[in-house]
C-alpha cells in the first residue's frame, strides 16, 4: 500500500517508516526537517516541504497519490506552546487542514492521527479513559483537540476516515534499525537522565518530590515506541476493514515515577549520577496513566515491551551509541 507518512524524519514518524517498510508498504515522507533528522531515514523517499504550505502538500499528494497518510508532523513542545501560543494554535491545525485537503483532492480517505493525552488537562479519574472530558491547560493540547474536533466534523459527512491514537509517553528505541529519540531540546524525561548518565547533563533534575504519589515524584505512562508503531498498522487495519472513525489511548496501563525512571536508568547504564530535586512545574498533574483497554478490544493490540526496565534498556543502548543523537 501506498502510505504516506508526515513528519517521518522525526523520532516516533522514523520508526513507523521502518516497520512499514518491512512490513512491504511503498513509503513516503514529507518533512520539513524543522526538527527531523535526514539521517534517521537512510532510503527513503522524502519530500522536504511544510505542512502549512498548502502548495507543498498537495504537490506531493498528487505526485504520490497515497491511498493512506499516517500524520505525525506537529510541533509538540508543551512549554514552548506555552510561551509562543499562537505558532501552535495556528500551524498544528492548519497543517492539519492542509494535509487532509491535500488527502482528499488526490482521492485518500484514510488517516492515523498523532494525538496526545494533552488533550484530557487535569483528569478527573484515573487510569484516564476515552471519555474523560478533555480540558486542555496548555496550547499544545488545544491545537491537537482543534484537528480532532475538525476530523469528527469531517468523518460524520464521510469525507475521511480516521483512528487518532492519543499517546502518552512514547520512550525507548528501536535498537534494531538503529534509531532512537533526538529531540532539541529535549524535554523528555527518559533522555534527559540517560543524558545525566553519560555526563551530558551535570545531573538529574525532579520536579517536585511532594507530590500525593508512593514516592511524592509524578507518576507517567511510558509506551515504548515499537508498541506504539505497531498500534499505528492495527489503526489502519481498522479503517480499512471498515471500522468506525475513533479516539484510542495508547499507554502502557502502567505508571512509574521519576524516581522510578531514574533507578531504573542506573540498573541500564551501571552509572551513579547526582540527582537534584526543583520545585514544581505549573500545570504538572500527579498522575497521568492510560486505560488502554478499548485500544486492546478494538484493535486487539497487545504492547510487549512494557516494563520500564526493557523501555529504559533500549533508550540506554542507543543514546549510549549515539550520545550526540544523528549529529546533523
Ligand atoms: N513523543 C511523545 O511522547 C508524544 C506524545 C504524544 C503525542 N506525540 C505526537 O506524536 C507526533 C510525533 O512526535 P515525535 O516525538 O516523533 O516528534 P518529532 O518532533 O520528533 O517529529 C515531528 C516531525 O514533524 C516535522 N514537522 C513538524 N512540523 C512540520 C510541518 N509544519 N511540516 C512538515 N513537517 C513538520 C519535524 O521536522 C519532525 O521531523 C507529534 O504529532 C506529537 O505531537 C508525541
Amino acid at each position: 500500500m501506498r502510505i504516506l507518512v508526515t513528519g517521518g524524519a522525526g523520532y516516533i514518524g522514523s520508526v513507523m517508516v521502518r516497520m512499514l517498510l518491512s512490513r512491504g508498504h511503498e513509503v513516503l515522507v514529507f518533512d520539513d526537517l524543522s526538527r527531523g533528522h535526514r539521517n534517521a531515514l537512510p532510503d527513503t523517499p522524502l519530500d522536504v516541504g511544510n505542512l502549512t504550505s498548502l502548495e507543498d502538500i498537495t504537490k506531493t499528494c498528487q505526485s504520490f497519490m497515497p491511498e493512506a497518510c499516517m500524520h505525525f508532523a506537529a510541533h509538540s513542545l508543551v512549554d514552548e506552546s506555552v510561551r509562543d501560543p499562537l505558532k501552535y494554535i495556528r500551524e498544528n491545525p492548519v497543517g492539519s487542514l492542509n494535509l487532509i485537503r491535500a488527502l482528499c483532492e488526490s482521492g485518500c480517505r484514510n488517516l492515523v492521527f498523532s494525538s496526545t493525552c494533552a488533550v484530557y488537562g487535569i483528569p478527573e479519574k484515573v487510569p484516564i479513559t476515552e471519555d474523560e472530558k478533555t480540558t486542555p491547560i496548555n496550547p499544545y493540547g488545544v491545537s491537537k483537540l482543534l484537528v480532532e474536533n475538525a476530523l469528527v466534523e469531517l468523518a460524520k459527512r464521510d469525507v475521511l476516515k480516521f483512528v487518532s491514537l492519543r499517546y502518552f509517553n512514547a520512550a525507548g528505541a528501536d535498537v534494531e534499525n538503529d534509531l532512537g529519540e533526538d529531540h532539541n531540546p529535549e524535554t523528555h524525561l527518559i533522555p534527559r537522565v540517560i543524558k545525566a548518565a553519560l555526563g551530558i547533563e551535570p545531573e538529574a533534575v525532579i520536579y517536585g518530590d511532594d507530590y500525593p504519589t508512593k514516592d511524592g515524584t509524578c507518576i507517567r505512562d511510558y509506551i515504548h515506541v515499537s508498541d506504539l508503531c505497531e498500534a499505528h498498522i492495527l489503526a489502519l487495519e481498522h479503517i480499512l476493514k471498515g471500522g468506525d472513525s475513533i479516539f484510542l489511548n495508547l499507554g502502557n496501563g502502567n505508571g512509574f515515577s521519576v524516581r522510578e525512571v531514574i533507578d531504573a536508568v542506573r540498573r541500564a547504564s551501571g552509572v551513579d549520577f547526582p540527582v537534584r530535586v526543583d520545585r514544581r512545574r505549573e500545570g504538572d498533574p500527579p498522575i497521568l496513566v492510560a486505560s488502554a483497554q478499548k485500544t486492546r478490544t478494538v484493535l486487539g493490540w497487545k504492547p510487549i515491551l512494557t516494563h520500564i526496565d526493557q523501555i529504559v534498556e533500549s533508550a540506554w543502548i542507543w543514546h549510549s551509541r549515539h550520545p550526540h543523537g544523528y549529529g546533523d
